[in-house]
């Protein structure tokens, strides 16, 4: 029998107010595609589903590429970050809420930035990418500006979705994500279905409003949030007076697995020796303990390897996969997919040289080029007495900084070509 909802829920969903609504049909996924968008127009009150074509696919794949190529459909030269027109993207690729890939619950955002005035993208986890795409929908236009707060509601198990007047929920994203949670879940275990997207008060009062994306962490009992963060997109959502974008999943089973992989070959095998193996598994088994044995925790456990090992290991993969369960293969993605994991001996500092949009624009070429020649290794390499990895990344956070470098913990701003000598002396000594 499921549990009733809270009074304050009930009250709070008694409060609703429809303005508009659209019903949709299902579709089936073909080859990890929906074959359809849904654009929603919040001046209007308006739905409208547009088709994914062949040459969409062929040339924007999906994620991102999907979201430019709808902004592209949508803004002029003289849209702002403010206009109505200036629509709110959202897109999973077609790998999106398979289980064999990190990385494949994303969802990617678009919208020009009321920061930066251009379009700027930023990706995200919990689970409303592949629960769009469940829905049937590869992307999501959110166009126009209401006249009042208002919450879309995508209700994937009634195939229909709502803009509704939604008074009495708050505004904040720790309350909201919670309030609808409970509001649209059938049950405790049902909650697991449903994906708040809020952005908060902040964002009505600064241009670095966030957008939280919710997940419920059945473990903990509460809904979680991961933050699609660059650019200020949580700032437009507020701007169109958006309170809540709700969706609701119909119950999914398990998707297709990858139970080994090519990653494995690209293994170092020279810590299968006797000793150093019978090491790496105590290693592993103390580890393992630490996380409870739970699989669910695997990324965790990786980042204790990695942080103990400077590396994950071949040896260390076979005897976690033999602790946890999990599938050699889908460790091997893990590892491979996070820029965090080495499968190589890492040194004992990284030095990360940003070459992110801005710190490009203020020379990071050139100061990646310096950092190579005073090391006398490429990105992505070690140096010989193992004191420090290379690694060219994108954007560190902080750009009002830029040019930025990050040896080991310590950040460098404002860094030129002729620093590389002296920061690396001084990271040596330290
Ligand atoms: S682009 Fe380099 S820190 Fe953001």
């Amino acid at each position: 029998m499921p549990a009733p909802p809270s009074t304050d829920v009930s009250r709070m969903r008694q409060a609703h107010k429809v303005l508009a609504r659209f019903d949709f049909e299902p579709v089936r996924l073909e080859r990890g595609y929906a074959n359809r968008c849904l654009r929603i127009d919040l001046t209007k009150g308006s739905f409208e589903i547009r088709p994914v074509t062949q040459q969409m696919k062929d040339l924007w794949v999906g994620g991102k590429g999907f979201d430019l190529w709808l902004m592209f459909q949508e803004i002029s030269k003289t849209t702002r970050w403010d206009s109505p027109e200036n629509p709110i993207c959202m897109s999973s690729g077609p790998l999106g809420g398979t289980l064999s890939f990190p990385g494949s619950g994303k969802t990617l955002v678009t919208a020009v930035s009321p920061l930066t005035h251009s379009i700027m993208d930023c990706n995200v986890g919990g689970y409303f990418g592949p629960y769009l795409k469940f829905a049937g929908f590869d992307a999501l236009v959110l166009t126009g500006k209401a006249k009042a707060d208002v919450i879309v509601f995508i209700d994937a198990v009634e195939r229909r979705v709502t803009i509704e007047e939604a008074p009495l929920e708050s505004v904040d994203s720790h309350l909201a994500a919670e309030e609808f949670t409970e509001m649209y879940a059938a049950d405790e275990l049902d909650k697991k279905n449903v994906a708040v997207v809020s952005a908060g008060r902040a964002a009505e009062h600064s241009r670095i409003g966030l957008l939280n994306f919710s997940f419920y962490d059945w473990r903990r009992k509460v809904a979680r949030l991961k933050q699609a963060g660059r650019g200020g997109i949580g700032t437009v959502f507020r701007n169109k007076k958006l309170k809540a974008l709700v969706l609701r999943s119909r119950p999914i089973s398990h998707g297709w697995r990858v139970s080994e992989s090519k990653a494995a070959m690209r293994i170092p095998k020279s810590d299968h020796c006797g000793p150093c193996e019978e090491a790496t598994k105590t290693l592993v088994r103390d580890v393992v303990k630490r996380w409870n044995k739970d699989p669910e925790y695997v990324i965790e456990m990786l980042q204790d390897i990695q942080e103990r090992q400077r590396h994950i290991s071949q040896a260390a993969v076979d005897a976690l996969a033999l602790e946890t369960g999990v599938s050699r293969g889908q460790l091997y993605h893990i590892a491979t997919f996070y820029k965090a994991f080495s499968l190589t001996p890492r040194g004992e500092k990284t030095v990360q040289v940003c070459v992110g949009t801005a710190c490009h624009v203020k020379g990071a070429a050139r100061i990646l080029e310096a950092f190579e020649r005073e090391l006398g290794v490429k990105q992505g390499e070690t140096t010989k007495d193992g004191k420090f990895t290379l690694e060219a990344v994108a954007c560190l956070g902080c750009c009002s900084l830029a040019p930025v470098v990050k040896v080991g913990e310590t950040v460098h701003g404002n860094v030129k070509a002729q620093d590389a000598a002296r920061i690396l002396k001084k990271e040596a000594a330290s």
